[in-house]
């Protein structure tokens, strides 16, 4: 991996710099699939926390390679998404369950009864034990091994926008404007996105035991700076990561270059 810093001395987490995001997905892609592999080789299931958005599309397409060309089965995974848009149907192409299925799922030999995605049809009477039952099936399932995250600019981590506290678990939240914002482009307007959703918590992310946050371009650096080099708190929910006994920061140069530890 000749194109790859590691600055976890420097920082306050472990943080590895790639060159181009295809770089750090490939690195993220072969830890997931060792883990994995050694999991079927025990005949035990592994547990994935998987997150939607541009940023893990390469890692995506990586495991689906990993899983046409090397064999690599996700038949015994099992895996949870950590949100949706609230309110909105899972054949929006918008959605995230669309967005899984098309970047994922249905490129691989997951069974369907596997996959966990928060529902956002649900009346809102039914929210608050519907996400119940979610933090319930993780915890059934074993709890989660490998968590996949990105950032939003607002620092975000799944849909814990500013102001969520370190112990929030699965629930309906509002969505931060700035979050809104960047989702206009692929709602055809500000005014077409959902002002809500459903997310697993802070809490519920904390309790994974490894996560890769991953992190790609410049328009991501300031964020990625406060969340990695910052005060932890509320303001940065990523910022609780610093907290994390097993985290990684998995950035391209870009998203690396407002980092005061390193000069790119
Ligand atoms: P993005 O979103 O990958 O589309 O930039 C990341 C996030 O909001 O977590």
């Amino acid at each position: 991996m000749e194109n790859q810093t590691i600055v976890g001395q420097q920082t306050k987490v472990n943080t590895q710099i790639f060159d181009a995001p295809e770089e750090g997905a490939r690195y993220v892609a072969a830890k997931i699939a060792a883990f994995i592999n050694k999991r079927n080789s025990e005949g035990l299931p592994t547990v994935l926390g998987l997150a939607t958005g541009n940023t893990p599309i390469p890692l995506y397409m990586e495991l689906v390679r990993l899983h046409k060309e090397e064999g690599l089965s996700f038949k015994k995974v099992i895996s949870f998404n950590l949100d949706e848009y609230y309110p909105i149907s899972p054949d929006d192409v918008n959605s995230y369950h669309y967005f899984m299925f098309k970047h994922l799922f249905s490129h691989i030999d997951i069974d369907r009864a596997n996959v966990h995605i928060p529902v956002g049809t649900l009346a809102e009477h039914m929210i608050n034990e519907y996400c119940e039952g979610y933090e319930r099936m993780i915890r059934e399932a074993g709890g989660i091994d490998i968590q996949i995250l990105g950032i939003g600019r607002a620092g975000h981590i799944g849909f814990n926008e500013p102001g969520s506290q370190l112990n929030d678990i699965t629930r309906l939240v509002t969505l931060n404007p700035l979050t809104i914002s960047d989702a206009a482009g692929d709602f055809g307007g500000a005014e077409f996105v959902p002002r809500k959703a459903l997310t697993m918590g802070v809490r519920t992310i904390m309790e994974a035991r490894k996560v890769f946050l991953l992190g790609w371009g410049e328009k991501k650096a300031e964020i990625l700076a406060k969340a990695i080099e910052g005060q932890v708190g509320i303001e940065v929910p990523a910022s609780f990561l610093q907290k994390h006994k097993d985290t990684e920061f998995i950035l391209d140069k870009g998203a690396a270059s407002k980092l005061a530890c390193c000069k790119y």
